[in-house]
């Protein structure tokens, strides 16, 4: 069958044109302007400063935050004393995972995930354990940092 006339004018198929064209072009000035503004957004470091006096005291089997760079970090002090430090971000969908004391779990509130002590992924969605970090005192500084990540600090 043919049709004696077109379903799409000229002018609107030129404005469907001119009107996806200036969609992509706004979108692509605003995602660089973004960038540009931000442009730490979204990354993170490779090491983090922290005062010691607020987190070697925390007590045993407990949590307190900090921030790897626009991310929650968490110090964790087993119940053994030792000291750890971790991503506190769900390794499924990247959502804040809260420390559970009583069972000793990691909790991720978004999809029910868990974790063990240890960060291994126990139940729920997650693919992946939690990622830990290294750390280590130096003078009067908390370093903490990606396991196999050379820090040094300069000295004054
Ligand atoms: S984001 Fe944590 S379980 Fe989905």
């Amino acid at each position: 069958m043919k049709l004696d006339y077109s379903l799409v004018t000229r002018r609107t198929f030129l404005n469907t044109l001119f009107g996806g064209w200036l969609g992509t072009f706004l979108a692509g000035s605003l995602y660089a302007f973004f960038r540009f503004a931000f442009p730490t957004l979204g990354k993170e470091p490779d090491f983090v400063v922290l005062n010691p006096d607020d987190f070697l005291n925390i007590p045993a089997n407990s949590t307190k935050p900090f921030a790897w760079g626009g991310k929650l970090g968490l110090i964790y002090k087993k119940q053994d004393n030792t000291l750890h430090a971790l991503k506190g971000v769900c390794s499924h969908m990247e959502c804040n995972v809260v420390y559970k004391p009583e069972e000793k779990k990691f909790y991720c509130p978004c999809h029910k995930g868990w974790f063990d002590e240890n960060g291994k992924n126990i139940e729920g969605p997650p693919p992946k354990p939690l990622e830990f970090f290294d750390h280590r005192l130096e003078g009067d500084k908390l370093l903490v940092y990606r396991k196999g990540v050379q820090v040094e600090l300069p000295t004054a």
